[in-house]
Parts: C-alpha cells; sequence; structure tokens
C-alpha cells in the first residue's frame, strides 16, 4: 500500500454518490475470474512512523538505546529498523536513538533507555523470560498493531509494567496508525477523538468524471477474506447479510478460501481493480471489536471508490467522514424498509 492519504471531501463525495446510486444501479451479474486472493498486511511504507515519531530528548547528541526484548520480526518492532537507520531513512527530527535486539548491547540491560516488547509476544511471556532488573529510569514500552480483543493483557505481572504503549489506540502514547487523515493542507488532522469534518455543503461537488468511472460498477458488495472465523463472529454476519440480499436478488460476493470466488494473490492490484470496477460496497469488517481498531479494511473501499459497510468497535466517525442521517448499512439489513 502506498501513502495513506486520505481526502475527506473525495471520501464524502464517493459516499454521498454511492449511496444515490445504490438504489438505481443494475443487478446485472457479471462473472468475476477464478482466482485466489491475498489480504493486503500493511508493509513498511504503509507505516508512517515519520509523522508520529515524537522524541524526548532536546540533545541530538546525547545517544537513547532501545531494546527490543522480544522478537524484532514482529509487527511493529519490525518497522523502526535496526540502529539509527529508521529514524535517519524517515528525516526523524530526532535520530538519537539506537535500536537493538541484542540484550549485550550494553554491558548490562538496565542501562537500556527504553525496553520495547511485541504485545502478542510479551502477553505469553512467564516471569522468568522478563526482564530481571529494572531501572527507575528505563521506559518499558509496549507495542501493538493487533487489537486487544485477540491479544488481550490479562496477567496481573502487567499491573503498573509498561510506562508507555505504541499502539492503534488513539490515546496511546506513540500512535501506530493503520491510516492517517490529512486536510487540504496536507496537515494530519486525524483520525482523532474528536473531528471536525468538513460540511456535506462546502463540499466540492462530484466530477462529472468520477460519475462516469462509477458507470461500470453493476454488483452489489465484495468481500475479501482469508481467515474464516474471527472473534466478531463477523462470517455469521455475513451469511445473515446474503439471507437478506437475495430477497433483492442481490449478494456479497465472498473472494479468498473463505468464499466460492478467487482472485489471484499475485495479482492484488487488479483484485483490487475489480472492487474499483464493479462493486458498490465493500465490507470493511474487522476480525474482533476492540476501540479504535479499524485497520487497511476500510481503505480498501475507499482507495476503490466503494462504500464501506464497516463492523468493529470503534466510533468510526472518527475515521471516516459519515452523512448524518444516512442509513445504508441499516437499509441493506432490514431489507425492504
Ligand atoms: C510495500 O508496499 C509498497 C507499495 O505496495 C511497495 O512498493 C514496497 O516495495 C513494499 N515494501 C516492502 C518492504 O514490502
Ligand atoms: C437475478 O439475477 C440473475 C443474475 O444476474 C438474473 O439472471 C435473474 O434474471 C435475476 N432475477 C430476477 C428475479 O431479477
Ligand atoms: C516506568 O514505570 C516503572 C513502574 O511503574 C517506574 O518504576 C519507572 O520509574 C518508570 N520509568 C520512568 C522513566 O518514569
Ligand atoms: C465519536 O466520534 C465523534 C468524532 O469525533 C465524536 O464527535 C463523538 O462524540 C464520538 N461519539 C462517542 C459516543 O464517543
Amino acid at each position: 500500500m502506498g501513502v495513506f492519504f486520505l481526502n475527506k471531501v473525495k471520501i464524502i463525495q464517493l459516499l454521498a454518490v454511492l449511496i444515490i446510486l445504490f438504489y438505481i444501479f443494475p443487478t446485472k451479474k457479471i462473472n468475476a475470474p477464478k482466482e485466489e486472493f491475498k489480504i493486503v498486511i500493511p508493509n513498511d511504507s504503509a507505516v508512517n512512523l515519520g509523522d508520529e515519531y515524537v522524541a524526548d530528548s532536546d540533545d541530538k547528541d546525547d545517544l537513547k538505546y532501545i531494546l527490543l526484548w522480544t522478537s524484532a520480526r514482529n509487527a511493529p518492532l519490525a518497522y523502526i529498523g535496526e540502529g539509527q537507520k529508521g529514524f535517519v531513512d524517515r528525516k526523524c527530527p530526532y535520530t538519537n536513538c539506537f535500536v537493538t535486539g541484542n540484550k549485550n548491547h550494553l554491558k548490562d540491560i538496565t542501562k537500556f533507555d527504553v525496553i520495547a516488547f511485541a504485545g502478542p509476544d510479551v502477553i505469553r511471556m512467564y516471569e522468568d523470560k522478563l526482564p530481571v532488573k529494572r531501572s527507575p529510569h528505563q521506559n518499558y514500552a509496549f507495542a501493538s498493531i493487533e487489537s486487544s480483543d485477540n491479544y488481550p493483557v490479562c496477567s496481573n505481572r502487567f499491573d503498573g509494567y509498561f510506562n508507555w504503549t505504541w499502539t492503534f489506540k488513539l490515546d496511546s502514547d506513540v500512535r501506530w496508525g493503520y491510516m492517517v487523515i490529512r486536510d487540504h493542507n496536507n496537515n494530519v488532522v486525524g483520525p482523532n477523538k474528536e473531528m471536525h469534518w468538513i460540511k456535506q455543503g462546502d463540499m466540492d461537488p462530484v466530477s462529472d468524471e468520477f460519475k462516469e468511472r462509477l458507470k461500470s460498477k453493476s454488483k452489489a458488495a465484495a468481500w475479501y477474506v482469508s481467515s474464516c472465523r474471527s472473534r466478531s463472529k463477523r462470517e455469521q454476519f455475513v451469511k445473515e447479510l446474503q439471507k437478506e440480499l437475495k430477497q433483492f436478488n442481490l449478494t456479497v460476493d465472498v473472494y479468498g478460501k473463505c468464499g466460492t470466488l478467487q482472485c489471484s494473490r499475485a495479482k492484488e492490484a487488479e483484485c483490487f481493480d475489480l472492487i474499483k470496477e464493479k462493486y458498490y460496497f465493500y465490507l470493511s469488517f474487522e476480525n474482533s471489536f476492540s476501540e479504535d481498531y479499524v485497520t487497511e479494511k476500510l481503505l480498501n473501499a475507499v482507495w476503490n471508490n466503494a462504500v464501506p459497510i464497516v463492523y468493529g468497535a470503534a466510533n468510526y466517525s472518527r475515521y471516516i467522514c459519515l452523512l448524518e442521517n444516512c442509513c445504508f448499512v441499516r437499509l441493506l439489513l432490514t431489507g425492504r424498509q
């Protein structure tokens, strides 16, 4: 995935257009290619650390040492980069941090300024696998891009253990984002607890060119999924949705091993083009319910000119401009009403 850039005007434009078009679109069925589909996991370039990294130190010559206690291969620790490279490459305002996975890099682990732990790894660690000595000057960082529903921190050995959090939660000390929202001046304005979205009346009108592009759409909804059972039970919800849509001779086309359709792993871009071309809606369904847990699935819809149907525990108006009084999802579910 490329640069995370959400133009809220564009989003709301396409929401508005697609919601209107949904009522008039033809239901002619088009055969989708029979291929395998792959879910997109945001990679290094998708992680906009440069925007989010904030260092405390004023003294650029004063090197701070960060020890990755858990595997340096697991997200999000894998994204930091070794030594100072990650900070230098991303042109961070501060580059005086040194990252290592080597516990012996300094002769004593209490000499590290920060010890970072990947959430999914550390929650399974017993006491004897955790650092034995701790200095009051050290900050322990809990880092996770996984939902707390899938990876809860239950053990009381972690009560008051971490000084900092580095997660997708909006109130995390350092936020790891699946997306950022920028305004016209390219400033990051979200997601945030309080968002000030542009009013519908202040938006630019939808261009004829964009309307033209939407004309190729003919099918209701697509869902690309690789994990068939989830804690959020989204799969059951999709079944219900299928049942309701059937009355209107519509379907949710499910791609991937949990569905009947395939889109090639090797041709990810084409799979997304398929959404762009054919589908009015895309199911941006999270695998679990966790506050602020909104992943790239939302972008899969938005980037491909499809209306996201969302399923998750976030307050979605922190992430996307929702039309007031707009009840397209409810409309689908309650069928004839
Ligand atoms: C990440 O994704 C971008 C865009 O799809 C791609 O150009 C880049 O090579 C990928 N980077 C890695 C490390 O996979
Ligand atoms: C339902 O859709 C199918 C495939 O698009 C079409 O062949 C059929 O005529 C439609 N049935 C009704 C009742 O519209
Ligand atoms: C981090 O938290 C621990 C445990 O609460 C505390 O002892 C330590 O002083 C804190 N570190 C800093 C740098 O404040
Ligand atoms: C949800 O987020 C919006 C956007 O910032 C905010 O105005 C609203 O108060 C939030 N709702 C709840 C229930 O927190």
